[in-house]
């Protein structure tokens, strides 16, 4: 699936090229199945166009699992016909090639695993970055999707109590995952107040609740966002890209294998059904995943 404009998920086109190959340090897979995460619409909107143009017509996607059929110059440790899951380019397609890759959980199927890579990474990330400790209470606000469901599963993993916001349809959900759970609707900031100390929060749906959270914590220094770029103006650290994909895939796969983590498929769609896969994200109400097959 590619695309040769910025624009609708109209765009996204099946389209043959040439297979791509492996560099060093590199594998390609025969792909079974494709995370799609909100950065693939974003891309696919333009969103990121002044930090990184991209070449039309262009591929998307980062995550995907499969079976491995090309090793790169230098990789060991892996062999052809392996199941994998991980992080790469353009995998959107049947082959693609990833750059951070791990063996797939048994446990998993492969549409759940492709999945994992990118909200697994992220969740880490912005754990260690809040600095949010064992025995200390994290609010999330956006709990039910995919970076939330991790979050809150490696959360509860260390020790660290969770309230999580999310939609009434999710509140079980959210519950499910070892939360406290309560909606976003008005009045959250009072109804998390009087739920308790609120230690640390992060900010996982870009809705415009930063200054809640800052009301909820007292400090912008134990606020983190991911998604909402006022930020800087409130003195709220947005964390950005630069987290470890192998140190991420490395912890799925034990959390995995320990029963501690398990991100659900909301819905599965064929590959050349990702434009609806796109719009159905971008409404914003994913529980865990959306994948499309291959
Ligand atoms: N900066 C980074 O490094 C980074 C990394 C990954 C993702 N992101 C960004 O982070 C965001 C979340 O990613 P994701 O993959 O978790 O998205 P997702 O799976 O699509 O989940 C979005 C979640 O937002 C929740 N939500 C909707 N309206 C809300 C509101 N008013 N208050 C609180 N929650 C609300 C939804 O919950 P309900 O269904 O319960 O309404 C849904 O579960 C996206 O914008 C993505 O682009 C940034």
């Amino acid at each position: 699936m590619r695309f040769a404009e910025y624009g609708g998920p109209e765009v996204l086109q099946p389209t043959q090229v040439p297979e791509p190959h492996p560099g060093p340090g590199q594998i390609r897979i025969a792909v079974r199945a494709v995370g799609v995460n909100p950065h693939d619409w974003r891309l696919r909107e333009g969103q990121f166009r002044r930090i990184r143009p991209i070449e039309f017509p262009s591929g998307v996607g980062q995550d995907a699992s499969g079976v491995v059929d090309e090793v790169g110059d230098g990789v060991t440790g892996i062999e052809v016909g392996e199941p994998v899951f991980g992080r790469g380019a353009n995998t959107y397609a049947e082959y693609a090639v990833l750059s951070s890759w791990a063996p797939k959980p048994d446990e998993s199927s492969f549409a759940e695993a492709a999945g994992y890579p990118s909200v697994v990474e992220t969740a880490i990330r912005v754990i260690r970055l809040v600095g949010v400790q064992p025995g200390q209470t994290l609010l999330v606000s956006g709990a039910a999707g995919g970076v939330g469901s991790a979050v809150l599963q490696i959360a509860r993993e260390r020790g660290i109590a969770v309230i999580g916001t999310a939609g009434a349809a999710n509140q079980d959900y959210v519950r499910s995952l070892g939360a406290v759970a309560t909606t976003y609707d008005p009045g959250w900031v009072e109804r998390v107040r009087r739920l308790g100390r609120i230690d640390a929060a992060l900010d996982l749906s870009g809705a415009g609740v930063l200054r809640g959270l800052l009301d909820l914590t007292g400090d912008p220094d134990k606020v983190v966002t991911i998604a909402d770029l006022e930020a800087s103006m409130l003195g709220i650290r947005f964390a950005g890209v630069g987290g470890d994909m192998t140190e991420a895939l490395t912890a799925a796969v034990d959390l995995i294998a320990r029963g501690k983590l398990h991100i659900p498929v909301d819905r599965s769609y064929p590959l050349d059904e990702a434009a609806t896969a796109h719009a159905d994200s971008q409404a914003g109400h994913t529980r865990g995943r959306r994948v499309l097959l291959v």
